[in-house]
């Protein structure tokens, strides 16, 4: 059974906005798809682990000719790996090799916000070096790791300050789920680029208020990539690092996958998919069964009608393991009855946009929670259909996601997530707690939006301390 609808709102696709740019396939000849290596610790204990983040230029060769100039974390182009385990205590020193200030935004990351957390408050200046140290007390996932700084966000996303991170906790590790990092388990971070005279990106010249897109689909940093399969199955970690186009996924022959997990977490069960759609910042792992296939076939990801990725299948062993029908225990925690419902409202296009009437100040808290306390968050998108998909992200929290328009959320939705594609004329309502005090922003996740002030932040008090100062950048930082 075929499902093309990727389980979202067929009339809102973004290929009806006016910025809208189509990919078209590059002729740059096929590549090895770029595996990013994992990031080595400085140094490691049973209890502590170190790790060193510097975010620096350099040249790659992403396309035959002239080496592309981008940005990266201990890379020359988007970064490294990072792998965290539950429970670990993490010390990072972060270290600024860019010619301006950045910020070190830890997506997904139940951290404290407005300084561990890497928002805009959060500045390391160039040639500075920060210490930051959490502990994560999450389940495993794919996160990611970004620049954040108010307001170049997507102009340094862009540039490549984008990687993946990943979170292992002890009961995923007991799952038989693929998890052989580079060989069955693959990190697939999906972006676009448009390349222009000796292969160099031109963010200025790119600019559409209502997201920056190119034409040439650039998967982990690699144009036109092919994968060599050796196992049977294989688990994809998908990131949308894109600044604003959204895939949407499906294999040659409609060959169906299982979604395992979205942002934050495991899904309950797995779901059967042949067709995915990622929105900006969202994340999904899925496992492709190679069963049917044989020494020299070939398996195309697309995105719509363009592929993206092949997998050259080469000969594996017979594998007989089931992906769990169980994967993780999710209880919806109850919320006193008396709290009000949080609206949040997402609106505009261009230059206009916003939430709740107001652009994004840096000096202005726009909301309070209570640490610890379960509310519901109603969150709307006011433009009007065919409008974009604004999809929605806190910082600091994993949410889960209740309703949309008073219907149940699509099935591959019902884990823990920070990102929700909010469609046009749709209210998403989510159950929202925040585990640790602090300030933290939540944002349209299209990174010209966020920056043109589709942004707010929110203070989350313990009423049972003393209120504590957060020491707040202000507009003209920059
Ligand atoms: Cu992925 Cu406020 O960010
Ligand atoms: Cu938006």
């Amino acid at each position: 059974q075929s499902n093309k609808k990727y389980f979202f709102d067929e009339p809102a696709f973004d290929l009806h906005d006016g910025g809208y740019v189509p990919l078209i396939v590059n002729n740059a000849p096929e590549m090895p798809l770029n595996i990013p290596p994992i990031l080595k610790a400085d140094r490691e204990s049973k209890n502590d682990i170190y790790y060193t983040v510097t975010a620096k230029s350099g040249k790659s060769q992403i396309l035959p000719g002239e080496k592309t100039q981008a940005w990266g974390y201990n890379a020359n182009f988007l970064g490294k790996t990072i792998i965290f385990h539950r429970g670990q205590k993490n010390h990072i020193t972060l270290k600024n090799d860019l010619p301006e200030l950045t910020t070190f935004h830890w997506h997904g990351a139940d951290v404290s916000g407005p300084y561990v957390d890497g928002g805009c408050h959060a500045p390391v200046y160039p040639g500075e070096i920060k210490h930051i140290n959490f502990t994560l007390n999450q389940p495993a996932a794919t996160l990611w790791l970004h620049a954040h700084p108010c307001p170049s966000t997507a102009e340094q996303v862009w540039q490549g300050l984008a990687t993946m991170v990943i979170v292992q906790d002890e009961h995923e590790s007991q799952l038989s789920i693929p998890r052989n990092y580079g060989v069955d388990d693959i990190p697939i971070i999906l972006q676009d680029r448009h390349f222009h005279k000796d292969n160099q990106f031109d963010y200025r010249a790119d600019y559409d208020p209502d997201g920056v897109a190119g034409p040439t689909a650039v998967i982990n940093g690699t144009v036109n990539p092919y994968f060599d399969v050796t196992t049977q199955k294989i688990r994809l970690r998908f990131l949308n690092g894109a600044n604003r186009r959204e895939w949407r996924l499906h294999f040659s022959d409609d060959l169906p996958f299982d979604q395992i997990a979205g942002d934050c977490s495991l899904l309950p069960k797995p779901i059967k998919l042949t067709g995915l759609m990622l929105s900006c910042a969202e994340r999904a792992e899925v496992i492709i069964d190679f069963s049917q296939y044989h020494e020299g076939d070939e398996v195309t990801l697309y995105t719509d009608q363009v592929p993206l990725l092949k997998f050259r299948i080469h000969n594996f062993a017979k594998d007989t393991t089931k992906i769990p029908d169980h994967l993780i225990n999710l209880k919806k925690p109850s919320v006193e009855p008396s709290l009000p419902i949080r609206h949040v409202v997402m609106q505009g296009m261009d230059e206009s946009v916003a939430i709740d009437d107001k652009k994004f100040a840096m000096e202005r808290i726009d909301a309070e929670q209570i640490v610890g306390e379960y509310q519901y968050w109603d969150v709307t998108n006011s433009n009007e259909k065919p409008g974009m998909v604004h999809p929605f992200h806190i910082h600091g929290t994993r949410f889960l996601v209740l309703t949309r328009n008073g219907k149940d959320p699509y099935p591959n939705e019902n884990g823990f997530k920070d990102t929700i594609g909010v469609n046009p004329g749709e209210t998403v309502r989510i159950l929202v707690k925040f585990d640790l005090p602090g300030i933290y922003m939540y944002h349209c996740h299209i990174l010209e939006h966020e920056d043109g002030g589709m942004m707010a932040q929110i203070e989350i008090v313990d009423p049972k301390k003393p209120h504590q100062k957060y020491q707040l950048m202000d507009m003209n930082t920059l």
